[in-house]
């Protein structure tokens, strides 16, 4: 099952079968796109989480 899940103030995850495989910029400020490189955490991203099943 592949689940992708919406971090508080943070990244995408996107899990495979209960592993988490990846986790992509959704603050569009990361230097490595399309993953998170932590600078949401500098840029003060907010969002609300939610959970995306597939
Ligand atoms: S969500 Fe982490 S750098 Fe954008």
């Amino acid at each position: 099952m592949v689940k992708i899940m919406a971090r508080e103030k943070g990244p995408y995850l996107v899990e495979v079968d209960g592993q988490v495989k990846a986790a992509l910029c959704r603050c569009g400020h990361s230097s490595n796109k399309p993953f998170c490189d932590g600078t949401h955490k500098k840029v003060g991203f907010q969002v609300q989480p939610h959970v995306v099943a597939l």
